[in-house]
């Protein structure tokens, strides 16, 4: 059921550094930003080949991805999955005993619906699930 490694999130505390930085790195610039208000976080996207580089900038103090910042410093945020049907390996995964972050999909950057699991269900890497928004997953007839 995973496709794939849709994207790597990087936790920037100076987003201008960051996206220079990246842009070097990868030897193009970013090709989407997007405010994410209710994370409190901007999302630039940098394009690897099948996968994405997403450095997390945070918009207000009180976030989560500040808080993050604030003790752990830049680095690895989390590993984003692609998957066909979010809520099936969100069941799936709480079946087997993971701890979840979302118990359902929700709207993240990049036009995902996407969900998080936490680090302990994953060797102390904090886990995304994603879908793209225009494929919803298998229709209930189809399963
Ligand atoms: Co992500």
């Amino acid at each position: 059921m995973f496709a794939g490694i849709d994207h790597v999130g990087i936790a920037v505390t100076d987003g201008d550094a960051g996206v220079a930085t990246y842009t070097r790195l990868i030897g193009r610039g970013p090709v989407h930003r997007e405010r994410v208000d209710r994370d409190g976080v901007e999302a630039v996207m940098f394009e690897a080949g099948d996968s994405f580089i997403e450095l997390l900038i945070p918009t207000r103090g009180d976030s989560a991805i500040s808080r993050f910042l604030a003790t752990r410093g830049d680095g690895l945020h989390h590993i984003a999955y692609r998957v066909d049907d979010v809520q099936a390996v969100l069941d799936e995964q709480r079946a087997a005993g993971a701890r979840l972050l979302d118990t359902c999909p929700r709207s993240g950057a990049n036009r995902r619906m996407v969900a998080f699991m936490h680090p302990s269900a994953a060797m102390g890497v904090l886990t995304e699930l994603c879908m793209s928004a225009v494929e919803t997953g298998p229709t209930p007839e189809s399963r």
